[in-house]
């Protein structure tokens, strides 16, 4: 009996507090209480590992990983799995993650990934926090910036990869000098990304800010991205992808591709690019096909965009094919990718090349429903004339149309 009051009395003064080992009630768990150093030295990957684990095998609503406030952490390579047992978890960053700068560190584990969410639904990234994927040092052995060099690498680590996640959102968070791509989306449905930051160094290589692939149900929205290569880049069996209020340079724009490296049947359609700003970029909007390619990119449009001194701003290059970061000799092929049903709509601002609007289509299999309107693009010099240029490629005009279409009916 008195136990009993006892009992009741540690429960009215709340003497079971969260910090109590109630684990079945806990909903933040923070990567310190998991034994992090937080020095930016000592490596913190076993506890964010089992953070993660306890996060993801808690069932309460909603489970929190929290990785605190002005602290900087060391993590390896590191897989965080699910499924997990809540139907939402989040993981929010306020403080640094940092990768190993050293591509030494990343002997006998996988350099071709840093951080991995795989297999997990209603997953939530945010925070104003930072993933420093330290790249500079794999930029430096890269392949594709030296590609005479002994023992150059190709295999470089990705830093944040959602693979398998389905009703997730990546937001508000910065990526700064990944090693390459900085966000991969690779077999995963309705995932959204927005108000993220993703910066590298105009010069690094391959440094993509977001690629999505393999991937249904995907938004990217209102981003600021500036690195050394596609802002955002779509790839291989994607669908229902919608690019959005995105800041976009320097880099090489917005690209769907490159498809078709393999000889494989590319199946792309349903792609929605709108409200781009692109800065100094090589590139504006570019669907970059192989020769050897085959199936189609269909039902794509590229709207309501402004151009600051672009080099190519609107783009088809079916005659894609880099080899060891510089462009080969294609031999012509009899093969090809589809493409067809792309307008290109309400696309204003400067040109940094003569051609403003390059429509490379196969030889084999040409563009198709190319719908041009409401285009306005200058030289950014004054006084010079900036022209249109077309390859195999079928369509429609209307409104202004300045460079002239050459468009084939
Ligand atoms: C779980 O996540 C989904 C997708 O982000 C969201 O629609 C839903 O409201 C979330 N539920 C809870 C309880 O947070
Ligand atoms: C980052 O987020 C934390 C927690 O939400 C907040 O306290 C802090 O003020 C934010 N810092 C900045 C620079 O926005
Ligand atoms: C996406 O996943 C596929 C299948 O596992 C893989 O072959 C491909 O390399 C991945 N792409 C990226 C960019 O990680
Ligand atoms: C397309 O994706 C969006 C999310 O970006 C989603 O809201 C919409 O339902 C999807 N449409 C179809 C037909 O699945
Ligand atoms: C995308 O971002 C813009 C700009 O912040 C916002 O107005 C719009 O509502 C967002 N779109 C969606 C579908 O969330
Ligand atoms: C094109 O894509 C949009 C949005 O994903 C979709 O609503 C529409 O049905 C598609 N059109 C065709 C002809 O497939
Ligand atoms: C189209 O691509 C072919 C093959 O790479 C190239 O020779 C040609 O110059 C390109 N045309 C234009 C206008 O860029
Ligand atoms: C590309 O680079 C690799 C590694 O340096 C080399 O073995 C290969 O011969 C190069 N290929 C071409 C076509 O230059």
């Amino acid at each position: 009996m008195k136990a009993m009051v006892v009992f009741a009395l540690m429960l009215i003064f709340g003497v079971f507090s969260a910090d109590l080992p109630f684990s079945s009630a806990q909903t933040i768990f923070n990567v310190l209480d998991y034994g992090a150093k937080a020095d930016g030295k000592t490596d913190d990957s076993n506890a964010f590992s089992a953070a993660w684990k306890a996060a993801c095998s808690a069932a309460t609503q909603n489970p929190t990983v929290v990785v605190p406030r002005s602290k900087d952490f060391l993590v390896y390579p590191l897989t965080f799995q699910g499924p997990c047992k809540s139907s939402n978890i989040s993981f929010q960053v306020i403080g640094t993650i940092n990768a190993p700068s050293s591509p030494s560190a990343w002997r006998g584990r996988n350099s071709r990934r840093w951080l991995i969410f795989h297999g997990v639904t209603g997953l939530l990234i945010t925070g104003n926090g930072t993933f420093n994927g330290h790249g500079s040092e794999w930029w430096d052995l890269s392949c594709t910036d030296h590609p005479n060099m002994a023992g150059c690498a190709t295999v470089i680590p990705m830093a944040l990869n959602i693979i398998s996640c389905k009703q997730s959102t990546i937001s508000d968070i910065y990526t700064i000098d990944s090693a390459k791509f900085h966000v991969v989306v690779n077999q995963s449905s309705d995932i959204l990304v927005e108000n993220v930051h993703v910066t590298a160094p105009e010069s690094s290589p391959n440094t993509d800010g977001i690629h999505v692939e393999l991937s249904q149900n995907v938004l990217v929205n209102n981003s600021v991205i500036a690195t050394g290569d596609d802002c955002v880049s779509i790839g291989e069996l994607s669908s229902n992808i919608t690019v959005s209020y995105i800041t976009c340079g320097p880099g090489h724009g917005v690209s769907i591709g490159s498809l078709g490296k393999y000889g494989n049947s590319v199946k792309v359609e349903d792609i929605h690019v709108k409200k781009i700003n692109f800065k100094g970029t090589t590139n504006g909007v570019r669907i970059k096909t192989w020769q050897i390619g085959l199936g189609y990119v269909r039902n794509i449009s590229f709207e309501h965009i402004t151009l600051e001194s672009v080099k190519n701003p609107i783009y088809i290059d079916q005659y894609y094919c880099d080899i060891n970061g510089t462009r080969g000799n294609c031999e012509p092929k009899s093969t090809g990718v589809h493409i067809s049903e792309v307008t290109y709509d309400d696309i204003v601002g400067t040109s940094s090349s003569n051609t403003a609007i390059n429509l490379n289509c196969s030889q084999s299999v040409a563009c198709t429903g190319i719908h041009l309107s409401s285009i306005k693009i200058e030289s950014d010099k004054s006084g010079k004339q900036v022209i249109s240029e077309c390859t195999n490629a079928h369509g429609t005009n209307s409104g202004v149309v300045q460079p002239k279409s050459c468009l084939q009916s």
